[in-house]
């Protein structure tokens, strides 16, 4: 390093390139990166200006800038206009003593500027993501000293924008997954609910009863610590797939416009043990066994469970049955009450809600249909404004 470079540094206080690798090579974004920069390179290289160039599609980004005064922060131009985006094209470092000689340089937005020479390398230069300026006010070639510390700073940016760029796409990766996963789950459930009715609106509408109840529960503070947010997530998400067995049994007993005889109902008692086994294999073929599937494989197993013992598929007892299963069994009962069936008329609101007080303690859990009764309100409000007519649209 030169005697004079030395003296720039020292007049300056720059930090040093290791506090400026350090904070690169930990920045989790864009942002940071530019930041840092911005905090440390002009003093390093002994510039009067430093800009920070984003390639963005066909276009350079001036994204950030530390100068002595103002250059073209926030501003975009065409890669064929400006010398970061011939830096960029070129994959190669630029040094221009006189500006104005030179024909690469679009004159007009250098006039309002101090710039008379600059030095502009890519950064990553097998595959330029960005570029760095350096600018000087008074004519003169940058040394050897400012163009490799330059250069130096462009292949640290390199690997931090490289890192940041794989970490969002693993983000992006994760974020994608979680949405794919949704979205099979809610066409395994409209497949389901075409079961149950025409517009399907049932299974939509059990999700939003059954966080309404869990949440009502949570405010009260009851059976914690079981539940808690999550959960209630998790209830929210897995609750369309609670008849999804449905599919396995046959149309002549689905949609059988009277009642079942005891050996159909027999078969159709068959769907939440499918719905069990169709969710597990799910959960084998995607290789995952989150919480997700533990809720939802319970919901289906156990929705048709009875507080008393007398439900199925195993007549499980008082808080022996989950209580996913204990909570889905009031938002099913409910909405299959006030609903057309093939089977059965539609009952009025306030018939379904004394049905279910009618089965406290029998069907259904005590502590839940007390707090159900108070909640009724929204179940009745979640009903009409998700009913089967085709144009319905809350949510
Ligand atoms: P679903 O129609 O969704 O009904 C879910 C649960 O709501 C029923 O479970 C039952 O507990 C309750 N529920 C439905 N309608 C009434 C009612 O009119 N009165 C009372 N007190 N409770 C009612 P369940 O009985 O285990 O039935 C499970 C599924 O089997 C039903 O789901 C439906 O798909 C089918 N199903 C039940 N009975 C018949 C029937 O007579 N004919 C036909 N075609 N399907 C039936
Ligand atoms: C530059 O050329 O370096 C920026 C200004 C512009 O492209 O107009
Ligand atoms: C509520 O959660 O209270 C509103 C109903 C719902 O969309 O879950
Ligand atoms: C299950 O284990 O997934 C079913 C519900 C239960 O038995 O607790
Ligand atoms: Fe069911
Ligand atoms: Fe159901």
């Amino acid at each position: 390093m030169s005697a004079l470079h030395k003296s720039v540094q020292d007049r300056t206080h720059p930090g040093s390139t290791e506090d400026l690798t350090l904070k690169l090579s930990m920045a989790r974004g864009v942002d940071e990166i530019l930041a840092t920069v911005r905090e440390y390179a002009r003093p390093l290289v002994g510039a009067d200006g430093i800009t920070f160039v984003l390639r963005d599609g066909d276009r350079c980004h001036y994204a950030e800038e530390d100068a002595i005064s103002p250059l073209w922060k926030g501003q975009r131009f065409p890669l064929e206009t400006c010398i970061s985006g011939w830096s960029m094209l070129n994959r190669q470092a630029v040094v221009i003593e006189d500006i104005y000689a030179d024909p690469r340089i679009p004159h007009a937005a250098y006039r309002p500027t101090f710039v008379k020479s600059l030095a502009m390398v890519p950064v990553r230069a097998e595959d330029p993501v960005a570029a760095i300026g350096a600018y000087w006010a008074t004519r003169r070639l940058p040394s050897d000293a400012e163009l490799s510390m330059l250069q130096r700073i462009a292949n640290i940016a390199a690997v931090a924008m490289t890192n940041v760029a794989l970490v969002s796409s693993l983000v992006e990766a994760r974020d994608e997954a979680v949405r794919a996963r949704e979205a099979i789950i809610l066409a395994m459930a409209s497949l389901a609910e075409t079961r149950d009715n025409e517009t399907g609106n049932h299974v939509r509408r059990t999700q939003h009863y059954v966080r309404a109840l869990a949440e009502e529960l949570f405010r009260r503070a009851m059976f914690r610590p079981e539940l808690d947010e999550e959960l209630i997530d998790l209830l929210y998400k897995s609750a369309p797939l609670h008849d999804i067995g449905k599919v396995g049994i046959p149309d002549r007993i689905m949609l059988k416009p009277g009642k079942l005889d005891a050996d159909e109902f027999a078969v159709m008692k068959t769907h939440a043990e499918l719905g069990w086994a169709a969710i597990s294999k799910a959960e084998r073929n995607l290789g995952t066994c989150g919480s997700f599937f533990r809720v939802a494989k319970e919901i289906a197993w156990t929705h048709h469970e009875r507080w008393d013992g007398s439900g199925y598929p195993r007549g499980l007892r008082g808080r022996q049955i989950p209580l996913p299963g204990r909570l889905m069994a009031i938002a099913d009962v409910y909405d299959a009450l006030v609903s057309k069936r093939v089977y059965k008329p539609a009952i009025p609101h306030a018939d379904a809600v004394g049905i279910i007080i009618g089965e406290r303690g029998r069907h259904f859990d005590p502590d839940l249909v007390d707090v159900f009764v108070d909640v009724a309100p929204t179940f009745d409000i979640i009903f009409q404004g998700m009913s089967d007519q085709p144009d319905s649209n809350l949510n």
